[in-house]
């Protein structure tokens, strides 16, 4: 596994981290006690000629003939401890000399100013130091398996083994406290705004957002499972039918997925939901609610209102619903410029339904084992092929393909793509879904390979989603393929321009299910929050009526019997009265790892799963016995791991 550890070009970001944290920290006073008196890594001039105590743990220790210099660590930082023994007698002093890195220990002593030559400029509290009168060796320690006290790479498997010393190290312990201080702002924020903080179950019924449920099985009732809630979605729409208007839970959520770095199997949402509200009005409160997150996280963004781009425009422009435009390489029709070709595969493309896009990756010098690793890029996101082109200085093209393609399609492709002599242009025939994932994922490729991205943020809303998405290669339900929602199946769809549909449009024969009009072309009143090309959050205007949820349900494939078996309850509550309503969920971690500038959700989680959905410090998942198995009326089929 790759370290994800600081390089150079971060550490202004982590200063910058380390400062708001110290912010944090400093908020609050310790309650003083017989073990300390005051946080040690705040103290500075002002409090010089005060005999503060402070307990930690020893960072560094170094022995200057006589004198001996200890680093003592807590959450708020280092502070510089002297033993002298003309100041703390010989006790303490020999005790001190005993003491080793990572020994827990409290200290008193007079807060000096430090000779100008020994200022520390690097530390806040640099320029002072505590010279030691009396000292508890509270706990020894082993000494730790890489060392506490630099940020240096160590193996993210070994630092999450030994997680408790990895949170010690102070880019791992910011971040963290970094979480927690936006975790704060959110919920100022939502009690500010009239939110109501309250539970819901995690031993419940499987709710469907798209991913695998993680199972429970019970004792009582053996044979049955509860379902770890993806999200509280039906629980969160129940509260509105009950009244409970504007819940919020930072709340847990449990997703069974192939763990990628933006994606964790257990992980933290901002859930919100509201009554008597359009997409308007929920945007316009979370863009005040997540503003105030971004300032407490550090994030440097625009102040609301926030632009909002069409799914389509999103999905054309960038190949994906969650663009980073901090770099341009934007992805162009070409359909139309070529709509007369001869080239076999462009023609038998378009005249297949299907598009050709492409690219211009501006002046990139890539040799030819780079395309090659390109195409096989493209290849494996679903593309039969890549093709590129150089633009040469005369105008025409070097490329493999140049020979089929007339000089005015060549020109036509360049005036499309705005290519200018040494650009290198990429395009893709295929199924337009197919076009747009694939020249989507070269964007990124690109940037990540010749770092593209401009140094700034970027945050945009993402609106007018298609309510259903088929499984079938274009987008459509033929062939065997079916209607999956996009959002979720609670999620109000309306016309292409926002007119409301009923519940007979969507039945067969309707408006929306005819020969003419699929699902496939209805919208929904879906809304994404995107930054820096994550998905950070996601919600929609819900469906109120239980006669439009039902033909929802049908056209996702759900029997009237399975749908009554699953969503009873939520068609129950839509018959007793249900407001218009509406929520969001905003990924937490993903939140703070944004604001803390780290690539992987797992620099933001204390105790993260790995690739492989294990945790390397509890050993977790493990085998259990035959008779706890027993006790719950399981057997298990598999023989468990050696070792
Ligand atoms: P959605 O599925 O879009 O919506 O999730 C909302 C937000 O949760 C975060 N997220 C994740 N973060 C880390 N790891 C994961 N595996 C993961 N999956 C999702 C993302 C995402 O934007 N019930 C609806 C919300 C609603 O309609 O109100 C829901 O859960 O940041």
């Amino acid at each position: 596994m790759p370290a994800a550890e600081p390089t150079s070009s971060t550490d202004s970001k982590n200063e910058r981290i380390a400062a708001l944290v110290r912010d944090t920290v400093g908020a609050a006073p310790v309650h003083a006690n017989r073990y300390r008196s005051t946080w040690a890594g705040l103290l500075t001039d002002e409090a010089v000629g005060q005999t503060p105590r402070v307990a930690g743990w020893v960072h560094r220790r170094r022995d200057h003939g006589g004198l001996i210099f200890v680093d003592l660590r807590d959450r708020s930082g280092l502070l510089q401890v002297v033993f002298d023994p003309a100041t703390c007698g010989a006790d303490v002093f020999q005790a001190a000399e005993r003491i080793r890195p990572e020994h827990v220990i409290s200290a008193e002593g007079e807060l000096t100013l430090r000779g100008p030559e020994h200022v520390n400029p690097k530390m806040l509290t640099g320029t002072v130091e505590l010279r030691a009168t009396s000292l508890d060796v509270l706990a020894e320690a082993e000494t730790p398996p890489f060392p506490v006290d630099e940020d240096g790479p160590v193996d993210e498997l070994l630092r999450l083994q030994h997680r408790v010393i990895d949170l010690r190290r102070e880019h791992t312990r910011d971040a963290l406290l970094l979480r927690s201080r936006i975790v704060r702002a959110i919920r100022d924020a939502m009690e500010d705004e009239g939110f109501l903080d309250i539970e819901t179950p995690y031993l419940t019924r499987s709710t469907p957002e798209g991913a695998r449920d993680f199972l429970v099985p019970s004792r009582l009732q053996a044979g049955s499972f509860y379902a770890l809630p993806q999200s509280p979605q039906l629980f969160k729409q129940l509260f509105m039918v009950a009244g409970l208007d504007r819940y919020y839970q930072v709340v847990r959520c449990f997703r069974d997925e192939d763990l990628r770095a933006d994606r964790q199997p257990e992980f933290t949402q901002l859930d919100a939901e509201l009554s008597f509200v359009d997409e308007d009005d929920v945007i316009a409160i979370f863009e005040r609610v997540m503003a105030r997150a971004f300032v407490a996280g550090g994030l440097d963004l625009p102040r609301p209102a926030w632009e909002r781009m069409p799914y389509d425009e999103a999905v054309l422009r960038y190949g994906n619903d969650r663009p980073d435009r901090r770099f341009g390489l934007e992805i162009q029709e070409l359909s139309e410029a070529l709509s007369t070709t001869e080239f076999k595969v462009f023609a038998g493309t378009l005249s297949s339904g299907g598009v050709v896009r492409g690219i211009n990756a501006g002046g990139l010098t890539v040799p030819r084992k780079q395309l090659d690793e390109l195409t096989d890029i493209a290849k494996k996101a679903g593309a039969g092929g890549l093709v590129w082109g150089f633009v040469e200085p005369d105008g025409s093209w070097r490329s493999p393909i140049a020979k089929f393609l007339t000089p005015e399609e060549i020109e036509a492709i360049k005036t499309t793509l705005s290519a200018s002599p040494g650009d290198l242009l990429l395009i893709v025939a295929d199924k337009a879904p197919v076009a747009a994932n694939v020249l989507g994922v070269l964007r990124l490729e690109l940037a990540d390979r010749f770092d593209l991205r401009e140094d700034r943020n970027d945050v945009l809303w993402i609106v007018d989603f298609p309510m259903f998405e088929g499984t079938a290669g274009d987008g459509t339900n033929l062939g065997g393929g079916r209607w999956d929602a996009v959002h979720h199946p609670f999620t109000q769809p309306c016309a292409p321009g926002g007119a409301p549909v009923s519940a007979e449009d969507l039945a067969p024969g309707g408006a929306f299910n005819d020969d003419e009009t699929t699902p496939g072309d209805l919208h929904s009143r879906a809304y994404d929050l995107v930054v820096n090309g994550w998905e950070v959050g996601g919600g929609s205007i819900r469906v109120n009526r239980p006669d439009q949820q039902r033909a929802i349900l049908d056209l996702l494939g759900f029997s009237a019997e399975e749908a009554d078996e699953q969503f009873g309850f939520l068609l129950d509550a839509l018959k007793a009265g249900a407001p218009p309503h509406g929520g969001i969920a905003f990924g937490v971690d993903r939140l703070a790892a944004l604001c803390a500038g780290r690539d992987s959700l797992r620099d933001v989680i204390a105790f993260p799963k790995t690739s492989s959905g294990g945790d390397p410090l509890t050993g977790a998942p493990a085998p259990v016995d035959t008779k706890q198995l027993g006790d719950l009326g399981l057997r298990s089929t598999i023989a468990p791991p050696q070792g």
